[in-house]
């Protein structure tokens, strides 16, 4: 089977970084056509830094990185210092990038990629609030019914929230976008919190990513520390959720998860809950499902295979 052609919109933040990496590493299942960055956990200059230091990382800097929207569709933008750092990469000491960042615009490149490629051809994996993709999809309707699959890290059912009691925070940041994408129509597979927070870097998951040894296993290490102190207090959990590696885990390795195909729609009106993702898990509405949405992960297998995949670069 040849791999599959995908683009890795995103707001690195150190969970993008080690799905950016896991998908860098496996290029028998994934071809990255490129990484679009947005703004979200930390401002767009430095999302489309961190994106650019990463493919660095992995020995990969040929792999073409994109600037896209710096603030959300209408409302201004809320950031996660408080989780990521300050650079929203903090905890690893990395070099600047030297590879260039592309001159076109992030959404012309998702435009122009799904118009270019056969139709059904290419997966869009969102990592980061959607405006990026929203935007893409307000200004081209044509090319929705070109995407193959949206695989996308966001929202949240038996979990909750993160940023607020009852919002994700991808969602929450651009709920109007996210409104769009799930309306749109396109297939979408969503990892939420439901599987993100079985996702969770313990000790000797993290000992086992710095046993590699290498600039990368190291470097994961010290994120996942990093950003560990700020979970572990928050939820009193074994360890930190990796959020965003579930996505590109997904396309190499779908059976790791499971999960229902419901309805999914987003709150962009309520202050109370605005950004909440209204899963109807137990199908008590008639309304249409539009997502498959993941509620279980095998944790062990998921670290097994990133483990083992990150040791290749
Ligand atoms: C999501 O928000 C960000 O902080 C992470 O990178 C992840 O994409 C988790 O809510
Ligand atoms: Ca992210």
């Amino acid at each position: 089977m040849s791999a599959r052609k995908i683009i890795i919109d995103t707001d690195p933040g150190q969970d993008d970084a080690v799905a950016i990496l896991l998908a860098l590493a496996s290029p028998e299942e994934i071809e990255v056509l490129g990484i679009t960055a947005v703004a979200g956990n930390v401002p767009l200059p430095l999302t489309e830094k961190n994106a650019r230091i990463v493919c660095e990382l992995a020995g990969k800097p040929e792999t073409k990185v994109f600037a896209g929207c710096d603030v959300p569709m209408r409302r201004p933008l809320v950031t996660a210092e408080h989780v990521h750092g300050k650079t929203g990469l903090d905890g690893p000491e990395l070099p600047d990038p030297v590879m260039a960042l592309q001159d076109q615009h992030a959404v012309d490149f998702i435009i122009e990629t799904l118009r270019a490629e056969p139709s059904g051809t290419v997966t869009l994996c969102p990592l980061g609030p959607l405006t990026n993709i929203a935007t893409a999809f307000t200004r081209a309707p044509d090319i929705v019914a070109r995407v193959q699959e949206i695989v996308l890290m966001g929202g949240a059912y038996f979990e909750v929230g993160n940023i607020t009691p009852t919002a994700e925070f991808n969602i929450y940041v651009d709920p109007e976008a996210a409104d769009i994408v799930f309306k749109s129509g396109a297939p979408i597979v969503v990892m939420p919190l439901d599987v993100t927070h079985k996702a969770l870097v313990t000790q000797p998951r993290n000992d086992a990513f710095r046993a590699l040894d290498t600039a990368v296993g190291i470097a994961v290490a010290q994120m996942t520390d990093f950003f560990e102190r700020f979970d572990k207090e928050k939820y009193g959990s074994a360890g930190a959720p990796l959020h965003d590696p579930c996505v590109t885990a997904y396309l190499i390795w779908p059976d790791l998860f499971t999960g229902r195909h419901i309805n999914v729609e987003i709150e962009t009106t309520s202050e109370l809950t605005l950004g909440m993702t209204v899963a109807d898990w137990w199908r008590v509405t008639d309304r249409a499902p539009n997502a498959t949405f993941m509620g279980d992960i095998d944790a062990d297998g998921f670290f097994t295979l990133l483990t083992e995949r990150l040791a290749r670069l």
